[in-house]
């Protein structure tokens, strides 16, 4: 349980424990939905025997709603076995229809269960745990980092990982597997990093490694020196930091399962009636802070692939000015914690106005989704520090995801191009891992700039939703004057702003997308930078023609104009996290803010 509650930052949505009770034939389990503290409650009330081998899971629900039956550990049709699962399967449909052929009846709507039952047929025939294991992982599609237990096992816990962590921590006389050494740093600063595609057994003596092949591997051991403070954030100094880093992961999971191999959208879990999207005249978003600016983002693109017009409302607005709403119109509700009340009110009164409404929403089991027609959810994974960073990339990924499906059903794009735009998300997390790692040098400004009272950014067409979250993820977190424009208003007003020495932040965007856009915003450069501003310029690898211009280029990956957002917005991020620590101030809850608004 104390390991648990180390890690209970990474998913409260329900909490369970399976041991191995030696001589006892069984496994005694034990599980509850919402927080840790409703199992602690549970089992102080009903004590289970005392074990030597235990798995315990805290979850964060991907499929199914966060209620005691999808809660881990699952446990096998003769409850001798029990898995617990992070990740996602995403063969789960045809595993499941192959459990339920073999004449067993799922329990839950989660995608576990169904290991659980492979699990449980493939001992039957090994009487093998760890044989089992391979076998099964061997068979599954997705993330997943999984751990089982069997009541003939005793004092055994088999693990494996396929593109989600877990780690080995060795003691004396005690062994412990978790996903992030948090879970056993108590116990032990001993580790070793399993890795990809590997299955392990510990039992108190021994650790054994081997690869799905069956071939004995050599994991890399290694001494944590983080404190238990660290480790809870994977040794980043804030939970925001890691999150930043969590983002090219955040981006691939909200991906996974939703597109073919052959460049096809695949949105079953969008539940709403394919000739109501067919008919509708207009999309409206709603959403506020930080999800609004991925609508705002996610407009160009639908509007560009649909042809369908997108409005994007901040949700407090949009109630209170008789928006025009039928039948024919969806909206679509972004929000992270899916339980922002300026939101949820413009949900409803949306649906009262016959709108189809649409959730994309990172955390299940919220009011929001609830509320709504149909919901797309995020997998950006909990999300701890108060600023956004990891929903906004997954926001925009699944907002994008949705336009590409209204495209592909309404034909307002060939499949080809269709296809196109799926290799190029694929290529994403890649590019964002590249930002993260490349940005030594905005780290550097952004510490030397520590004292400033004023930046501005700007930025065109999608750089300049861009350019508006970055100005306020600096507000938020540093607490100094910050400002987002459209570069082109800059002559109607805001460029009276500049005096010599102020640092502006530019978002150019790609050289090889619309020239025009291209040139003007580096006309835009030359007009601050002749009237004393400090340039900061976001550019694409190879714009050798903003070089002239810029104090300071921090470069990204090129990527097509329409996801230029998913790079762009990440030395902005960093930027902001890294100055506010220097002015030393708590990154992970800025002043004044909560992280769900659940009052209007
Ligand atoms: C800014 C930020 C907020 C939220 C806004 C909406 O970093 O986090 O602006 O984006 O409060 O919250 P959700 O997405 O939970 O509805």
């Amino acid at each position: 349980m104390g390991g648990l509650k180390r890690l209970e930052y990474r998913g409260y949505d329900s909490a369970g424990v399976a041991l191995v009770v030696p001589g006892a034939g069984e496994l005694a389990t034990a599980k509850k939905a919402g927080k840790l503290g409703n199992l602690a409650e549970a089992l102080s009330a009903h004590p289970l025997p005392a074990a030597t081998a235990a798995i315990g899971h805290t979850r964060w629900a991907t499929h199914g709603a966060p209620n005691d039956v999808n809660a881990h550990p699952h446990t096998s049709s003769d409850g001798k076995l029990a898995v617990i699962h992070n990740g996602i399967v995403e063969n789960f449909i045809e595993l499941r229809a192959e459990v339920e052929a073999s004449g067993i009846t799922m329990r839950s709507e989660t995608d576990t269960e169904v290991v659980a039952h492979l699990l449980a047929a493939a001992y039957a025939r090994t009487g093998d745990l760890t044989a089992a294991m391979r076998e099964v992982a061997a068979r599954l599609h997705g993330t997943f980092t999984l751990l089982a237990v069997h009541a003939d096992a005793p004092d055994t816990v088999v693990g494996t990982r396929h593109d989600s962590p877990l780690v080995v921590g060795l003691g004396e006389g005690e062994n412990f597997l978790g996903s992030d050494v948090a879970a056993f740093i108590a116990h032990t600063r001993e580790a070793l990093e399993l890795g990809q595609d590997q299955v392990v057994t510990i039992t108190p003596a021994d650790v054994t490694v081997v690869g799905f092949d069956g071939l004995p591997a050599s994991p890399k051991r290694y001494t944590v020196d983080w404190d238990a403070a660290a480790a809870e954030k994977g040794g980043f100094p804030s939970f925001m930091d890691k999150e930043i880093h969590d983002q090219p992961q955040a981006v691939h999971d909200t991906l996974l399962g939703r597109m073919t191999a052959a460049g096809r959208l695949t949105l079953d879990e969008i539940r709403v009636d394919e000739q109501v999207l067919r008919q509708i005249d207009k999309i409206i978003v709603i959403a506020c802070g930080t999800a609004a600016y991925a609508g705002q983002v996610a407009k160009y693109a639908i509007e560009h692939w649909c042809r369908i017009p997108v409005e994007v409302e901040l949700a407090h607005e949009f109630r209170y000015r008789d928006p025009v709403v039928n039948a024919k119109t969806l909206v679509v509700a972004v929000s992270q914690s899916g339980e922002t009340m300026d939101t949820l009110m413009a949900v409803r009164h949306a649906r009262e106005q016959g709108a189809t409404v649409l959730a994309i929403v990172n955390t299940h089991g919220s009011t929001i989704p609830r509320e709504s027609d149909a919901v797309l959810y995020t997998h950006a994974g909990p999300e701890v520090a108060v600023a956004s960073t990891k929903a906004f990339l997954a926001q925009i990924t699944a907002a994008y995801l949705l336009g590409l499906y209204l495209a592909q059903l309404r034909g307002t794009k060939f499949p080809d191009e269709i296809a196109e735009v799926i290799d190029d998300l694929r290529a994403m997390p890649e590019k964002i891992a590249k930002v993260i790692a490349d940005s030594g040098r905005v780290r550097q400004i952004a510490r030397w700039m520590a004292d400033t009272s004023s930046v501005l950014f700007l930025g065109r067409h999608v750089g300049y939703p861009v350019a508006m979250e970055g100005a306020l993820k600096l507000k938020e977190l540093a607490y100094i004057h910050a400002e987002g424009f459209a570069a082109g208003e800059l002559k109607h007003g805001p460029i009276a702003l500049i005096e010599p020495g102020q640092p502006v932040f530019i978002i150019v965007p790609s050289p090889r997308g619309r020239d025009s856009l291209h040139s003007k915003v580096v006309s835009n450069i030359q007009e601050i930078r002749a009237r004393g501003a400090r340039t900061l310029v976001i550019a694409e690898e190879g714009d050798d023609a903003v070089l002239p211009f810029a104090d300071e280029v921090f470069f990204v990956p090129q990527t097509p104009t329409l996801l230029a957002p998913l790079v762009s917005v990440v030395p902005l991020q960093i930027f902001a996290c890294e100055l506010a620590t220097a002015r030393g101030l708590d990154v992970d809850q800025p002043r004044n803010l909560a992280k769900s608004v659940t009052v209007e």
